[in-house]
């Protein structure tokens, strides 16, 4: 395949940022895109060309690491995936692919498509983990029983792993996602209960600190989460947020 790239270029956070046109020739259908852009990066290299900075860890689509625009799409045009599991036949040979990093206030440019999302990282510090006493008689937690209801929308709310394609993706760069599933996966199990009152006012408090917007109920997050996150966590997160409050 035979395409041109536009790819957001910008040195770091202070400098301002342009597109730069790159034309890549030899690109396998069955390559994934973050190899398209090793092979891009090969090339530019071997020019003497600074390579393109983007983020990446796992390449499997857990981490959450890979955060790009494509396309006008967080995660590019495919549905249930990460960048890094986005294949190149989805494109067609003679595309021109535009290329930008995840842009949000509280995401700032580092260098080209990468993005700082530690706010993500102290609104879950903010909302703490589980506490548990371990001294004495503990009941083992594997001894409290648990709805199968309950554990599977637990589990559901947990496969959020935070790539932040959600307020990539909202018109208000909304966190709201991203908060209501973190705050699900802990209110939902008994063990979690115990500090879900504080829990979500520090984590709601957090967000709206680190200045992302709010939820006007478009529904662009849930299309575009590559794990399929339920708006319905957000509504548990407000009945949460009120009980709290109260
Ligand atoms: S690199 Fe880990 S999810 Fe894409």
């Amino acid at each position: 395949m035979k395409l041109t790239l536009k790819i957001w270029r910008q040195k770091n956070n202070q400098a301002s940022g342009k597109f730069e046109t790159y034309p890549l020739d030899g690109v396998s259908p069955d390559m994934s895109f973050l190899e398209m852009l090793d092979v891009l990066n090969n090339e530019l290299i071997e020019k003497g060309i600074d390579p393109v900075a983007f983020d990446h860890d796992c390449r499997e689509g857990i981490c959450g690491m890979c955060s790009l625009f494509i396309n006008g799409e967080a995660h590019g045009p495919d549905r249930g995936v990460t960048t890094c599991q986005l294949h190149m036949r989805k494109f067609k040979d003679g595309d021109t692919i535009t290329i930008e990093p995840f842009r949000a206030k509280a995401f700032p440019v580092i260098k080209d498509l990468v993005v700082d999302r530690s706010s993500f990282d102290r609104i879950q510090h903010a909302g703490g983990y589980i506490s548990v006493n371990t001294s004495g008689n503990t009941q083992d937690a594997n001894a409290i029983p648990i709805s199968k209801h309950a554990a599977d929308e637990a589990m559901d709310a947990a496969t959020c792993i935070g790539c932040g394609a959600c307020v990539a993706t909202c018109k208000n760069a909304s966190a709201m996602l991203f908060v209501a599933a973190k705050v699900s996966q802990y209110a939902l199990l008994p063990q979690g209960r115990v500090e879900a009152t504080d829990r979500v006012l520090n984590m709601v408090k957090q967000m709206d600190l680190e200045g992302f917007g709010n939820c006007t109920n478009t529904g662009a997050c849930e299309i575009e989460c590559p794990k399929g996150i339920s708006l319905e966590n957000i509504a548990r997160m407000n009945r949460e947020f009120l009980k709290a409050s109260v």
